[in-house]
């Protein structure tokens, strides 16, 4: 089965960061793999694949808010995707679920996909509330109707950049709980959270993993190579 990997650059890269990375780049075309670069950028990575996406978007569809940009205008040059509710977002601009609901209505009516991110912090999951926080926010975080398809990323915060990753056990009672929790089916369901070249294929065969969300080693080609190719056909 197709597997999402989307990389989310964060604030990282630059043009020349971009021809490297894409002479080096070896694609995997039975899997899906989207690149979230920097805004300034969104057109640099177009240059290399059609399957783009922007790490935020307004949630105002126009008008006077300096330095925004909106779902609109991701489309207009050529984006499929928006990550939306990323924790980084959501401690350091303080964006709460309603906001990323309100973005996630706009997006979908921008004909784009948003990624929806939803995770706990370390002292709501040792407090031993991890499934009922993460429940919570996704329901509060998901488009308020919606028949087109959207994606969820369970991203534990405390995995994200610490190099602590869920255990096999953690990710499959969430996903499956996330799961039951989504009022549609097939809402493909992503991992992230310090997945690297020695993790992901383990991840990725997990029940419930439609797919992973990359940081900090899909900025290294070598390593995203490896990640990509994930392959459920067994190797001959
Ligand atoms: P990480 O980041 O892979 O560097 O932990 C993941 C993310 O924040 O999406």
């Amino acid at each position: 089965m197709t597997k999402i990997i989307v990389a989310n650059w964060k604030m990282n890269g630059s043009k020349a960061f971009i021809t490297e990375f894409f002479k080096n780049f070896i694609s995997a075309p039975q899997n899906f793999i989207i690149f979230c670069p920097p805004a300034l950028y969104l057109k640099d990575v177009l240059n290399h694949t059609s399957r783009v996406g922007g790490q935020d978007c307004s949630s105002h569809l126009s008008g006077a808010y300096t330095g925004d940009i909106s779902s609109v205008m991701l489309n207009d040059i050529g984006c499929q995707y928006v990550l939306l509710g990323h924790s980084e977002r959501r401690s350091y601009h303080k964006e709460t679920s309603e906001t990323v609901r309100q973005k996630a209505g706009h997006v979908l009516k921008a004909d784009l996909i948003p990624i929806i991110c939803i995770g706990e912090s370390k002292e709501v999951r040792d407090a031993g509330r991890a499934r009922d926080f993460v429940l919570e926010q996704l329901s509060h975080s998901l488009p308020a109707v919606s028949d087109k398809t959207y994606y969820i990323a369970y991203e534990p915060v405390w995995a994200i950049g610490t190099g602590l990753t869920a255990t096999e056990n953690d990710i499959i009672q969430m996903h499956e709980a996330i799961r039951q929790a989504l009022p549609q089916q097939h809402i493909p369901l992503l991992y992230g959270g310090s997945v690297n070249k020695e993790n992901a294929h383990t991840i990725l065969a997990l029940p419930n993993v439609d797919g992973v969300l990359v940081g900090g080693a899909s900025l290294k080609y070598e390593d995203f190579n490896h990640i990509v190719a994930f392959s459920e056909l067994p190797m001959v």
